[in-house]
């Protein structure tokens, strides 16, 4: 099962998994409660997540976590990238996040950031295996490109010269922290 109440998620890991014969079924469809994340890593978030799910069914249990890190910003927001876009009336504001990390970035020539992606498998028991990807690259604003989604357009990988909104979603998927994630936890589980 993943620890996960976001279907676009559950959609795209149910596709990893398929070719290895599991059955994904989300957190929100068996009316789980989402667990506080109160660690200060993905890894850390992605495992509350996934040990509660574990615990609650009796199944093993997969979580991620993820966000954008800026090294100007002492790595913020990192696990509070989410945060940054809520608006105080509810709801999510991209354009408005990637200006704040823009303008709080902006007086240090450091362009260096990055995505992480953390994905933790718990067992009902209490073990858990953790994977961590990470895509390097800088920050760009104004954002560029209608692609992708959260911070894409602001995200440039290294060696490349399109952002993440710009680019092919396969071009995308290939270099991705959550692709990177992905092939560190089937080579260790599932290969
Ligand atoms: P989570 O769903 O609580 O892990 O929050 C992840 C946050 O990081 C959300 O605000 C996403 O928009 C952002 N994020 C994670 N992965 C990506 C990505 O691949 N591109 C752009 N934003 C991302």
């Amino acid at each position: 099962m993943i620890a996960t109440h976001n279907e676009g998620k559950r959609r795209e890991v149910a596709e990893l998994l398929a070719p290895y014969g599991l059955d994904v079924v989300a957190a929100g469809a068996l009316g789980l409660p989402v667990p506080e994340e109160s660690e200060d890593s993905f890894l850390g978030n992605a495992r509350i997540k996934a040990l509660a799910a574990a615990r609650a069914t009796g199944l093993p249990a997969l979580a991620d976590d993820s966000g954008f890190s800026v090294a100007a910003l002492g790595g913020d927001p990192g696990v509070r990238t989410a945060d940054w876009a809520e608006l105080p009336g509810g709801g999510r504001d991209y354009a408005m996040a990637m200006a704040k990390v823009a303008a709080l970035a902006e007086p240090s020539p450091d362009r260096h950031a990055w995505f992480s992606c953390a994905l933790v498998l718990a067992w009902p028991d209490g073990h858990t295996e953790g994977f961590l990807g990470e895509v390097h690259g800088r920050w760009v604003h104004p954002p560029r490109g209608d692609r992708g989604f959260g911070y894409d357009p602001m995200f440039i990988a290294e060696g490349g010269d399109e952002t993440f909104g710009e680019m092919e979603p396969a071009a995308k998927h290939a270099i991705s922290h959550r692709a990177r994630a992905f092939a560190q936890l089937r080579a260790a589980c599932l290969d």
